[in-house]
């Protein structure tokens, strides 16, 4: 064969090397004892002088040329190892995330909501003075707003009325001088849904709430709380008793439980209560709830006399933490994957 034959061949053979083992027959069928190229080599010598010294260079170059690019082969292999398919090889399960447990006991409690008949909507989480408390009946003076550890925004922007986009505050109803804060609970959106709607209705929010309060097992600064509104005609302390005991009862699919109804006060309710559950041995508060307050309704421009509701506020992260049995309410936004691959 001649040279250049063996050298076009040589190449095209080993660009189709797929792995170690074949570029070690490769390298032996040429450079080998008894391969071609060093059979060729030894044959030189059977030549005329002038021809070895035409194509003895050319075979010597050929030969450092292989060995390099035999070398250059194997380092190529070893990063992108045999591209050859194991057909018996087992599948690589792709790994996929799952829902939050939180977001899972969320889309629950939406579920039974939506099949008794209730609209879900939601509201913002950046909110007013006005909605989060003046307008549910807490204004400036009231000791309650001590009661709700509230996270302020500083927003000088907002006074001197040179705002990055005042067109999204004004549709949010943020207006300039409003004082703004991250909600401290989901009631506000009471007051953001009657100035808009008509009863009768009833209506669940679900949304995060923020609190500047010390964290512990059952406190977190970011939770979850899904409020409730039913506004309509002759609504009673009886239907809100209906509504919450067929809630829980389809929550807690099955289980055994009893219903503690306590005085308690929020500004916005009239009379008020804390609702407490009974699931084996222990008693849990679960929301605090009442009778909508007139001055509620007044602030939504409803005529209180002509209209009663009932309202109520759950914790979602402690009804979380009842049904999977959780230990630490911070769990929930640790980002510890330990926890969150049990749900
Ligand atoms: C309220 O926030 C009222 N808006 C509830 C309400 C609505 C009453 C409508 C009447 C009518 P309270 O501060 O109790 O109330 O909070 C309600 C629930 O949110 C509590 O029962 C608890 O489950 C949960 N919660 C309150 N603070 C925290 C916190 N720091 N961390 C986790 N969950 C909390």
């Amino acid at each position: 064969m001649k040279i250049e034959n063996l050298r076009e061949v040589a190449f095209r053979e080993l660009e189709r090397v797929r792995n170690q083992k074949e570029l070690n027959s490769f390298k032996v069928k040429y450079l080998g004892r008894k391969g071609s190229l060093t059979q060729f080599l030894r044959k030189l010598k059977e030549l005329s002088l002038e021809e070895r010294k035409t194509v003895g260079p050319i075979a010597q170059k050929l030969k450092r040329e292989l060995e390099g690019a035999i070398e250059f082969k194997k380092k190529e292999l070893e990063i992108e190892p045999s591209l050859e398919f194991d057909i018996t090889r087992p599948g690589q399960k792709p790994k996929l995330g799952h829902l939050h447990p939180l977001t899972k006991v969320e889309a629950e409690m939406r579920r039974i909501f939506l099949a008794m008949n209730f609209s879900v909507v939601e509201g913002p989480e950046l909110e007013t003075e006005y909605y989060n408390f003046d307008a549910l009946n807490i204004p400036p003076y009231h000791p309650a707003r001590e009661s709700w550890d509230t996270f302020w925004l500083k927003l000088p922007a907002a006074k001197s009325g040179k705002l990055a986009r005042p067109d999204l505050l004004r549709k949010s109803g943020l207006g300039k001088g409003q004082k703004l804060l991250l909600r401290a609970h989901t009631s506000p959106m009471q007051i953001r849904y009657m100035e808009t709607h008509q009863p009768p209705f009833q209506i669940v929010v679900p949304g995060r709430t923020f609190r500047y309060e010390a964290t512990d097992s059952t406190h977190e600064t970011t939770f979850n709380q899904m409020e409730g509104l039913m506004v309509g005609k002759d609504i009673s302390l009886a239907n809100f008793k209906f509504v919450v005991e067929e809630f829980f009862r389809r929550f807690f699919s099955g289980q055994k439980i009893e219903f503690r109804y306590l005085p308690s006060y929020y500004p916005f309710v009239e009379p008020g209560l804390d609702v407490a559950i009974k699931l084996g041995a222990k008693w849990l508060e679960v929301m605090g709830a009442g009778m909508v307050h007139p001055h509620v309704f007044e602030a939504a421009h409803y005529n209180p006399r002509d209209y009663q509701g009932f309202a109520f506020g759950m914790g979602v992260d402690r009804l979380t933490m009842i049904k999977y049995k959780v230990p630490d309410i911070r769990l929930f936004r640790s980002g510890d994957l330990r926890f969150i691959n049990q749900f």
